[in-house]
């Protein structure tokens, strides 16, 4: 018998949403175009839409998170839906209450929807495995695995400024290894076909499987910005690091921050991205990360719309226009 999908039911639509690995083009092209239809909400004067009324979302972020938690909070308000915010702190885990029986817990409070966020890779596909056939899990960000919702947003943010992948250079620098968004822009960017792709940072911190994901690893930051498009600069995941790797902050800088001599080594109009936080000065210039090319805030605004479409598309809520 042929094992389920993990994330996609037997009619191929989203069922959980845990790696964007896997996905077709098609569907993170849906992906796309259903959170154009959702952005322009935010201007209006009734931000909310009823797509989600009646179901219930719970926040389980077993990690910390500014960006990520607030905007699925939100974007679950704007679909109407109810929302929990678990305080894993104050939760009955910190008890010792098992993963699975605090799972239970929620499933018996009749939730709809696990958005989850965790230190271990793979927690996301445990619990989609764990959870009532009736409940959706979508994935916060799992250790060092995939942040698909991060990755959407980021495509996102491309496609409004670029208007298409297959002509773009981008540019990923810093620690790749230990970062979830990296792995996640790695496979939307191979989907979608873009252009080139070029990884840079320290060897320590650049795991030689980049290139079975489609990017070309390029030994100096200089030589990757040439004709960039499109840069993504990443934080150094010290949280995530057996050990010091990185020999300083200031030494990571000097080889690999992204200051604005090196910025104009790129095309004039590229786009400086980063999914946040940000260390000012260790991976990015100050005067860079709010210079006008840098789209670092869009990206956070385009996290309300994307999470408002992957929570419609696994929530089966799609009823054509949004709007
Ligand atoms: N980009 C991101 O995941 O940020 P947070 O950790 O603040 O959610």
């Amino acid at each position: 018998m042929a094992l389920a999908h993990p994330q996609l039911d037997s009619d191929g639509q989203l069922r959980h949403f845990l790696d964007l690995d896997g996905l077709s083009r098609e569907m993170l092209t849906t992906i796309l175009d259903t959170a154009e239809g959702f952005a322009p909400l935010g201007a209006r004067k009734v931000q909310t839409v009823p797509l989600l009324r009646g179901r219930t979302v719970a926040n389980l972020f077993f990690e910390n998170s500014t960006r990520t938690r607030t905007a699925f909070e939100l974007a679950a308000k704007r679909l109407s839906a109810d929302v929990l915010n678990i305080d894993l702190v104050s939760s009955s885990t910190a008890k010792g209450e098992s993963l699975l029986d605090t799972l239970r817990v929620l499933e018996s409070l009749q939730c709809d929807m696990f958005i989850v966020r965790h230190a271990q890779s793979g927690a996301a596909r445990f619990i989609a495995r764990h959870v009532a056939p009736d409940i959706t899990v979508v994935n916060g960000g799992d250790g060092q695995h995939a942040h698909p919702t991060q990755g959407m947003l980021d495509m996102f943010t491309i496609r409004r400024h670029k208007g298409n992948f297959e002509s773009l250079v981008v540019v990923l620098i810093g620690d790749i290894r230990h970062s979830r968004v990296a792995r996640s822009d790695l496979a939307a960017l191979r989907t979608l076909g873009a252009g080139e792709v070029r990884v840079v940072g320290p060897r320590t911190l650049v795991p030689a499987e980049v290139e079975s994901l489609g990017a070309r690893l390029v030994p100096r930051l200089d030589d990757a910005l040439v004709g960039a498009d499109v840069i993504m600069g990443l934080r150094l995941q010290r949280e995530r690091m057996q050990g010091a790797k990185v020999p300083s902050s200031g030494e990571f800088f000097r080889h690999y921050g992204l200051s604005a001599e090196r910025l104009s080594l790129a095309k004039p109009d590229a786009i400086v991205m980063h999914p946040g936080p940000t260390n000012r000065g260790v991976e990015i210039a100050a005067d860079v990360a709010d210079s006008p090319q840098s789209v670092i805030l869009e990206q956070v605004t385009a996290g309300l719309a994307v999470r408002m479409a992957v929570m419609s598309m696994v929530l089966g809520a799609r009823s054509g226009a949004p709007l």
